[in-house]
């Protein structure tokens, strides 16, 4: 196989995920992609077939955001990123701070202010059995991009939510607080709301509560009062959902984490989702059911609005 060339190319990318656009236009250029060290253009990006993250979903991945020249809450998702190693364990071949420098030189050779960083650790490349002692060295690979996940209408009027009949992964199968990149689980169901015309899948766990959407943690309102699944319903530790736990602190509202049941968001007076790629999102209606007025409400906007300033006054400078 040709040694893939490596280059440093400072351009605009395309978005990783449009729901709006399928093609790169002539004005979006070929992302910068980092793989173990180099970096080489899109089209030369590539990694073995016999990668166990290609062949068994044997590896794990973090989806971070940067905005405005710093990258949101980066120590928590290369926290959340070696919980995953350490879960499945996977050694990951560099250190933090090594981790660290290349996800900002990645976002730097990409020339972004505002984006979305694909963090990814494979087991590496074996051969066709299973068996990870055969993976010698995991593979990093780290993209740089941009992302918009729902048009921006979307974001405004609030999202529909379906529940889905696909369970959340129990913790006795594979632990979902684990990242890890096997997300048919998760794929499955957003097959479900895309066919049931809604904007994402409400999955529920074993014993019928609410875990989690697809991407996303869950947070309904009832009179003035939060609650959110707890991470032992299914629920992924969402670093957005411990921002919103910091926001609610501080604007001194109360988040109970307890089990939630779909009857608890169809009598909700307000819905939101929060995940890196969907930010805080409010829901509008689960089920057909019109949760609340119909519209994002008073305490979601709040949450909105300093999650918003949040984003763009923290986090870790890129250009310093
Ligand atoms: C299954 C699942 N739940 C929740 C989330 C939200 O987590 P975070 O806020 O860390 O992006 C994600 C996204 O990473 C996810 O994949």
């Amino acid at each position: 196989m040709d040694e893939p060339k490596e280059t440093v190319a400072k351009a605009p990318v395309k978005p990783a995920i449009d729901s709006q656009k399928s093609a790169k236009s002539s004005t979006e250029k070929e992302a910068t992609i980092y793989i173990d060290g180099k970096f080489f253009p899109e089209a030369d990006a590539k990694i073995s077939v016999f990668d166990h993250g290609l062949l068994y979903g044997d590896g794990i991945f973090e989806g971070i955001r940067f905005y405005n020249g710093r990258v949101f809450r980066l120590e928590e998702h290369l926290e959340r990123l070696w919980d995953s190693a350490r879960s499945i364990c996977l050694e990951i071949p560099i250190g933090r701070g090594e981790m660290t420098e290349a996800l900002l030189e990645t976002i730097r050779q990409n020339g972004l202010r505002e984006g979305y960083i694909r963090l990814i650790v494979t087991r590496g490349v074996g051969n066709l059995g299973l068996n990870p002692t055969q993976c010698k060295r995991p593979s990093i690979i780290i993209i740089a991009t941009t992302i918009a996940l729902y048009s921006k209408e979307v974001c405004e009027k609030g999202l529909t939510v379906v529940t889905c009949a696909t369970r959340r992964t129990g913790a006795a199968a594979l632990n979902p607080a684990v990242k890890s990149l096997n997300y048919l689980n998760n794929v499955m169901a957003r097959i479900e709301a895309n066919l049931a015309g809604a904007d994402e899948a409400l999955m529920l766990n074993e014993a019928g509560n609410v875990a989690e959407c697809t991407a996303d943690n869950v947070f309904i309102i009832k009179r003035g009062h939060i609650f959110t699944p707890p991470i032992a319903a299914g629920a992924l530790r969402g670093i957005t959902r411990a921002v919103v736990f910091d926001i609610a602190a501080e604007l001194g509202l109360k988040i109970k984490e307890t089990d939630i049941t779909r009857h608890d968001v169809f009598v909700a007076d307000e819905c939101f989702l929060t995940g890196t790629a969907a930010e805080v999102i409010p829901v509008i209606k689960a089920d057909g059911r019109v949760i609340g007025n119909g519209k994002p409400s008073a305490i979601t906007l709040r949450m909105i609005k300093r999650f918003r300033e949040l984003t763009r006054e923290t986090g870790t400078p890129i250009f310093a």
